[in-house]
């Protein structure tokens, strides 16, 4: 990598991380409130549809930009599986980690960087990244990072917003998203800026046909994905293959 690409890097990782370390004790009261509770739902479908792929005694499961850790926690209560939550955020960590102990559930949580992953090769059955991807400086370099760590046969499921898809209703979402959601979130949040970069940083992401493509090129297989709530949200699902 060249030495101005990994500056880069360096420059929106150091941002993304500070930004989510300012927001991280007021992120889950905002996320449901300004998802209309929609976050809870579409993480529990991502917990039951990784579940539908996984083969009895597959149970090592990633999930990568846990965040505060809602669906590592969904993960271990739906799958009952062993699973690992990774951020680059210690403020985030350290809520997740406080639920995490209320939960008894065990989740390690690992300090580390979506773009270099600090586990081996073809390590985990299932790996997720919920709302993440699109926080990366290099998304197809998070996704070859994420096929690097599954085993074959492995799934990885992508949550993500993403572009509605019945007219009328994308014209409102879109006043609603770009509008009173930076507002609102930016009064209540204390960050003007962190709710200013959420529908800014959507409306780079690629839509829901793009990604799919992306990942079927980065060598993922049987790459499909379903709309959630009109498209507000997608969840993508590949498979490493054999
Ligand atoms: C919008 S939050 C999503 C958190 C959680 N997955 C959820 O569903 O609520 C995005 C998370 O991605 C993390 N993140 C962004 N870029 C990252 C990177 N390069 N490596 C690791 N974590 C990253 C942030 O620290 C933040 O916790």
């Amino acid at each position: 990598m060249s030495d101005i690409r990994k500056a880069i890097e360096n420059e929106h990782a150091h941002r993304v991380r500070e930004m989510f370390g300012t927001i991280a004790g007021r992120y889950d009261l905002l996320n449901h409130l300004l998802s209309g509770q929609m976050d809870k739902r579409w993480r529990r479908l991502v917990a039951k549809r990784l579940q539908q792929t996984l083969f009895p005694g597959q149970m090592k499961i990633l999930d990568v930009a846990c965040g505060t850790g809602d669906l590592s926690l969904e993960l271990f209560d739906t799958i009952n599986a062993q699973v690992v939550g990774t951020d680059f955020c210690r403020p985030m960590l350290d809520i997740a980690a406080k639920k995490v102990a209320k939960s008894q559930s065990g989740i390690p949580l690992i300090e580390g960087d979506a773009l270099r992953l600090p586990f081996l090769d073809r390590s985990f059955d299932g790996v997720t990244i919920a709302f993440g991807l699109r926080n990366l400086s290099d998304v197809e370099g998070g996704l070859t990072e994420l096929l690097r760590v599954l085993k074959p046969g492995g799934s990885l499921a992508v949550l993500e917003f993403s572009k509605p898809v019945i007219p009328g209703f994308s014209f409102l979402f879109k006043a609603y998203f770009t509008k009173l959601l930076p507002f609102v979130g930016g009064l209540l949040s204390g960050s003007k800026s962190a709710y200013q970069y959420l529908p800014d940083s959507v409306l780079k992401f690629p839509d829901q046909r793009e990604l799919a493509a992306t990942m079927l090129r980065l060598g993922f297989d049987r790459v499909q994905y379903e709309n959630l709530t009109g498209g507000i949200a997608a969840l993508h699902m590949g498979v490493r293959p054999q």
